[in-house]
């Protein structure tokens, strides 16, 4: 890769900047030691729920919030946002968080769980948009019938830290995340449910549209 493009890539992540809740939110997950999508990965959740005018999204693996705060910029006044994570710590910081930045309580939902045991619950075809973002190597692949399972036709699913830390075009790279990283590329490649790209935002980013059938 050209220095040139590097800095292309460092330029775009820094491009705009957040508002004061998100930059709140980023600051309480450095506290936790919670990652958190980067601010180019953030400013395109806000923009693909803004370009779907997606209405009913689910977030799996809250954080401290970020994403949530994002994805809930780009939707409609009327769009109402879940959010999953299994730890408690996590999900209170988040709550915190939406309340400060004055989001009214009816247009999220932050639950306390498994993504495994939260996302059967929810119901099929009934989301505009499902973001993944589970720091447990295990879960994003096991996450992904469901996920599909929950978007509407034309719905849009997107992985956050899709290329492992950009491990995962590197073949000498065999730890658990990367190679499950890798498994789910490949099973999003195969589904002919699903019309995707990657692209090398932040820790690399998968959006893939649910095709109809
Ligand atoms: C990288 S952080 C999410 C950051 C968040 N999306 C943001 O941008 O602010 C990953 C989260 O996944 C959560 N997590 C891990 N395993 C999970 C599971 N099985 N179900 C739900 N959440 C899980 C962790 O507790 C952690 O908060």
């Amino acid at each position: 890769m050209s220095a040139s493009k590097a800095s292309s890539w460092t330029w775009t992540e820094s491009w705009l900047e957040e508002s004061p809740p998100v930059r709140g939110a980023r600051e309480r997950a450095g506290e936790l030691g919670i990652g958190a999508v980067s601010t180019g990965g953030g400013a395109l959740l806000t923009v693909l729920a803004a370009a779907v005018q997606a209405r009913a999204v689910v977030d799996v693996g809250t954080g401290a919030g970020v994403s949530a705060l994002r994805l809930l910029e780009g939707m409609p006044a009327d769009g109402v946002l879940t959010s999953i994570d299994v730890e408690a710590e996590h999900t209170g910081a988040a709550r915190a968080g939406l309340q400060a930045a004055g989001v009214r309580a009816n247009r999220s939902r932050v639950i306390h769980g498994d993504a495994a045991a939260v996302l059967p619950r929810l119901a099929d075809g009934g989301y505009d948009l499902v973001h993944v973002d589970v720091d447990d190597a295990r879960v994003p692949g096991a996450v992904l019938p469901e996920a599909v399972r929950l978007l509407r036709p034309g719905g849009v699913l997107v992985v956050s830290d899709a290329l492992a830390r950009d491990r995962v075009p590197d073949p000498a790279q065999r730890d658990a995340r990367t190679t499950a990283m890798r498994e789910l590329l490949r099973a999003v490649h195969d589904d002919d449910r699903l019309l995707a790209t990657v692209l090398p935002v932040g820790a690399g980013v998968l959006v893939a549209v649910r095709q109809p059938g």
